[in-house]
């Protein structure tokens, strides 16, 4: 038997990564692209964020999609069948719906019949939650192997209007299976988590819940797309990420001086040089790559992560610390010990990156491609779009055939 309540054998020794993976889609919006969309420059973004591109998901694509293809590759990196996993956690902002959950459609995309699937809802410090939860429900006995995969796909709630908000984000997914282990030591040592409503219109996307129901009005305020205090966000980013961090750190009983790794949240590399100095680390100690992505929420410390096995920044025995900040606000730190072998992430390489799941058969779908951003993708060598001819919520490419 499986699934949540079905392990026996009580409490393990320890709880530890045992599988691990990422998946970017294949379409890259550089800053030239947004200098086409936007008033603003590939330099402007780059020296305030630290970004020069992200990935934009194609028309088939969904959340769900994207978190399977990831989820996928960290089964087949811990050696496990779809079915060996009791629970699949997915962190996300961006849900395919409000309901069912991504959760759900993700288990029927990586073919698993027996878990217990749910979303959970933190903004970008998702991964960070959802890995916590996930080591609760292994630690305690409950579950034996829980897949925890933050996803996102943020180009669809973007207003490609707004300059302060379109250049940041990306879509992508990344994912780590926590299992139980019969050996001792190594895995989660340190968490640390707050919510701090004070900043709940910080971040925010007013249309869709039950306090606006969306509407031809709502959408026509532009209320279903993101909504940022920017320097607000970075003041607390700063003030947070570090505390935290340090929090997670003193609880697992090491110096800061000892972390082999940070593995931030990628929303600007100012933020994390910001952090280096609350931690008094060097920059070679962080890793970073907003460069290639931008941030991709709940998904950029799993794909964080990856990359940095995939580059020989882990190795086994190494102390590695997730941080993460977001919208509630919300934060959060992990201070782990690294125990599997990194040469198993080369197992990834046999998934094909597709996954598809069930379209109800009544459903009408839009192109839910955002106009101004299509009509860029559409024409990549043309001349900037004649921006005053994208209607909103007609498809652009229809305007690329004009
Ligand atoms: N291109 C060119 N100029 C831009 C711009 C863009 N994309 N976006 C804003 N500007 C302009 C502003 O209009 C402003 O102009 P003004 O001085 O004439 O009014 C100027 O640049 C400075 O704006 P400001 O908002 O103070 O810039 P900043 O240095 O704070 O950088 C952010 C803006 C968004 C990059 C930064 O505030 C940030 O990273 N905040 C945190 C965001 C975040 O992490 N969000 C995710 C949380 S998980």
């Amino acid at each position: 038997m499986s699934g949540v309540g079905g392990v026996s054998g009580g409490p393990p020794r320890s709880v530890r990564i045992s599988g691990w993976g990422s998946y970017v889609p294949e379409r890259v919006l550089s800053n030239a692209d947004l200098e086409r969309i936007v008033d603003t420059s590939d330099e402007w973004i780059r020296t305030r964020t630290g970004i020069r591109e992200r990935r934009v998901a194609a028309p088939h694509e969904t959340t769900a999609t994207l978190g399977a293809i990831a989820a996928k590759r960290a089964l087949a990196v811990a050696g496990l069948e779809p079915d060996d996993i009791d629970v699949i956690v997915v962190a996300t902002l961006t849900p395919d719906y409000p309901m069912p959950s991504t959760a759900a459609l993700v288990k029927e995309a990586i073919g698993n019949d027996t878990a217990a699937a749910f979303d959970i809802g933190a903004a970008c410090s998702g991964f960070v939650f959802g890995y916590a939860t996930a080591d609760s429900y292994v630690r305690s006995g409950l579950a034996r192997h829980v897949l925890v995969i933050g996803a996102e796909l943020l180009t669809r709630f973007l207003d490609f209007e707004d300059r302060g908000t379109c250049i940041l984000f990306g879509d992508g997914a990344g994912a780590v299976v926590l299992s139980a282990s019969d050996e001792a030591g190594g895995g989660m040592s340190g968490l640390e988590m707050t919510t701090d409503p004070d900043g709940a219109y910080m971040i925010w996307l007013p249309s869709g819940g039950s306090r606006s129901p969306s509407s031809s009005e709502t959408t026509s305020r532009g209320e279903h797309f993101i909504r940022m205090e920017g320097r607000e966000t970075y003041r607390y980013a700063t003030r947070t990420l570090a505390a935290s961090a340090l929090k997670a750190v003193e609880k697992a009983g090491w110096s800061p001086d000892e972390i082999d790794l940070v593995i931030p949240h990628q929303a600007n590399v100012r933020i994390i040089e910001a952090v280096a100095k609350g931690l008094k680390l060097p920059m070679d100690r962080f890793f970073v790559n907003i460069d290639k992505y931008g941030n991709t929420s709940a998904a950029s410390v799993g794909i964080a992560l990856d990359e940095a096995v995939a580059e020989g920044r882990v190795k086994p025995g190494d102390k590695i610390v997730f941080a993460a900040f977001g919208a509630g606000f919300t934060s959060g730190a992990i201070a782990l010990e690294w125990t599997a072998d990194p040469a198993d992430g080369a197992r990834a390489a046999s998934v094909e990156p597709v996954a598809s799941v069930r379209a109800p058969l009544d459903w009408n779908s839009v192109d839910p491609m955002p106009p101004r951003l299509a009509a860029v993708l559409d024409d990549p060598d043309g001349p900037q779009v004649p921006l005053d001819d994208v209607v909103p919520g007609e498809p652009a490419h229809a305007h690329s055939e004009d």
